[in-house]
């Protein structure tokens, strides 16, 4: 009998072979000036091509800029000009080839924008070394090491909008068959939703149905941008870990059944990355309990992510009904080759690449 995890899943016209997905992972590596700028290289080619022998279903490319000003560091990868398009061809066509669904995480780091990548020492980056102005919904600063940013007018929050649908088209182009909006981790969306980093007093702020217009306005754009075989995903911080302040698991099922209605196919399920000194209970699937719940209160599919390491944990977060797929980070940088050993120790098929095929056979 096919495992849970190898068990293939559609989502509108796309069908992803199994259920274990890699996660979002910046690598900051990208030039950060010049035409190259946020334009995937090498690295991306080889980093992205190793995870695709690998033979996960679906790869959700790093966190990828909308708008210049979108980017958590100068080295991120950007979708908002043609050079990057053509970039990410070179990432689609091989995952493509591998039978890998290609997917990308279309992003605005907001407050958070304008950072130097941990390798170069983190911290925020003046514009005098290379950084930007920040934007956010309010002019609060994330901590005391982040910038204050500027707050978006009405008129700019529209333009984000339409970075976002720029972005989705983009993305298409590119061969991208599944889009992720990210909503989660203190980036610009998750911003809005949150009464901690938001303190508007027009449409977008304010009430939850005003903090959740933006992310709904991002959902119909997209959409309506990408028609309607393409699957969109959202990924969401399903708390702020302050609760009852801030944003909370009850208002992420409230928004994961209207995200539903507004043509979102599944939600990405994580937490956090609103408030600097949140304090958070992390360990073995830790998050897969708000996955579950929005699973079961909404009817949405999920996705669980979070030190989800071993085969049995993974297939047993499955067969419970945690989620309807999972998503692997670190493991995935450690050992490229988990989905591969998974289905091996599930007893499935998943035969290696056709250049490999004299290592099929494994010595007795
Ligand atoms: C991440 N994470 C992340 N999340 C996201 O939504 N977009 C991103 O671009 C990144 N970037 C990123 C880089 C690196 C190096 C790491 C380790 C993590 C979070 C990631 O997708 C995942 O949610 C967490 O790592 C938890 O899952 P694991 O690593 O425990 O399987």
């Amino acid at each position: 009998m096919t495992s849970n995890l190898f068990t293939s899943i559609a989502l509108r016209g796309t069908t992803v072979p199994n259920r274990i997905w890699m996660a979002p992972m910046c690598q900051y590596s990208a030039e950060a000036t010049g035409p190259a700028t946020g334009v995937p290289n090498d690295w991306h080619v080889q980093h992205y091509g190793a995870r695709a022998t690998g033979g996960p279903g679906l790869i959700l490319v790093e966190a990828t800029a909308v708008a210049p000003e979108g980017r958590i560091s100068p080295y991120d990868l950007g979708i908002w000009n043609d050079a990057q398009v053509e970039g990410h061809r070179r990432l689609t066509a091989f995952m493509r080839d591998q039978g890998v669904v290609p997917g990308i995480q279309i992003a605005h780091a907001g407050r958070k924008a304008s950072t130097d990548s941990e390798a170069h020492g983190g911290g925020s980056l003046d514009p005098d070394r290379g950084g930007w102005e920040p934007v956010a919904p309010s002019a609060i600063a994330f901590s005391g090491g982040h910038a204050v940013p500027h707050e978006l007018s009405a008129d700019e929050v529209r333009g984000v909008v339409t970075a976002f649908a720029d972005a989705a088209r983009r993305s298409l182009d590119a061969g991208y068959e599944v889009i992720e909006v990210h909503a989660a981790h203190g980036y610009l969306l998750h911003e809005f939703l949150s009464p901690v980093s938001n303190r508007r007093e027009d449409a977008y702020g304010g009430d939850f149905e005003n903090r959740a217009r933006l992310p709904l306005e991002i959902a119909d754009a997209v959409r309506a941008t990408v028609g309607e075989q393409v699957p969109v995903l959202f990924r969401l911080s399903a708390t702020d870990w302050i609760e009852p302040e801030g944003w909370t698991a009850d208002q992420t099922v409230r928004l994961a059944a209207l995200l539903r209605e507004h043509g979102v196919d599944l939600i990405d399920v994580s937490t956090g990355g609103n408030v600097p000194d949140a304090r958070i209970p992390s360990g073995p699937g830790y998050q897969v309990p708000f996955a579950e719940r929005i699973r079961h209160e909404t009817g949405m599919p999920t996705g669980a992510v979070g030190i989800i390491t071993e085969v049995q944990q993974a297939e047993k977060i499955l067969a419970d009904g945690g989620a309807d797929v999972v998503l692997l980070g670190r493991e995935l940088l450690r050992n490229p080759y988990w989905p591969r050993q998974a289905a091996h120790e599930l007893g499935d098929p998943h035969p290696l690449p056709r250049q490999y095929r004299r290592a099929e056979r494994r010595p007795a």
